[in-house]
């Protein structure tokens, strides 16, 4: 079972949210940082447009190619193999997004630094971490020991604050279900348990919208 491209994926509603509320626009330039299958990546190219420009940044080298296949289409996204922690682009860029990636990495303050060091001053950052112990299935709690900071979205407010972005929105998003249906796949695909007729709250997704500020 896999799960590729936005359409699929049942975290697609927190990332439509988000990019509704952040206000993304065509032409704008922006940086996907861990784009991992390119899902959030081709999602961007379809709002920004040929005229706008999408970096799509894994530290993973066989992200670079799926990435450049899911998004063969958009001419837009241009996909590297670098760290988050070494973030370096060739020009600033108005986002820098992640999903699912705080949690995997050392230090997220780092990479949420160096995040910040490629966005034009008043520029956005959008991050979307989850609170994996807080998702459910039957009523007993979710858990992803492969994890660095499972539960990072329960900090993550806290910590755009700590490296100096102005919070401009915040929530969280949780999708849910039970029996056949997306979300029991999706339980299905992570766990390799199917999860029947079983209650299911996925692990909700912190959102923050930040802002550099103007002048950095
Ligand atoms: C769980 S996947 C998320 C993929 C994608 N953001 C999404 O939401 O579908 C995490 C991705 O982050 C990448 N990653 C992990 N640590 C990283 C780091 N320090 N810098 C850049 N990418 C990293 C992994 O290779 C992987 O592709």
């Amino acid at each position: 079972m896999e799960f590729k491209g936005l359409r699929d994926d049942v975290y697609r509603r927190p990332l439509a949210t988000a990019l509704d509320r952040l206000g993304l626009d065509e032409a704008w330039r922006c940086v996907d940082v861990g784009a991992g299958g390119g899902d959030v990546a081709v999602a961007l190219a379809e709002v920004v447009g040929r005229q706008g420009r999408i970096y799509a940044v894994d530290s993973d080298p066989g992200s670079r190619d799926v990435t450049a296949e899911a998004a063969s289409t958009y001419s837009q996204v241009i996909a590297l193999t670098q760290a988050g922690e070494d973030l370096v682009l060739p020009e600033q860029v108005d986002l820098a997004f992640c999903r699912f990636l705080l949690m995997h990495v050392i230090d997220p303050l780092v990479v949420l630094a160096r995040m910040a060091t490629v966005v034009r001053p008043g520029g956005w950052i959008v991050a979307q971490e989850p609170v994996t112990s807080a998702g459910r299935i039957d009523g007993q709690p979710f858990s992803m020991p492969v994890a660095r900071h499972p539960d990072i979205g329960a900090l993550l407010p806290g910590l755009i604050r700590q490296v100096g972005l102005d919070i401009v929105d915040a929530w969280a998003e949780a999708p849910a279900g039970a029996g056949p249906g997306v979300v029991a796949d999706y339980v299905h695909f992570l766990t390799e348990v199917d999860p029947g007729d079983d209650a299911i709250v996925l692990p909700p997704l912190v959102t923050v919208i930040a802002r550099v500020p103007a002048g950095n």
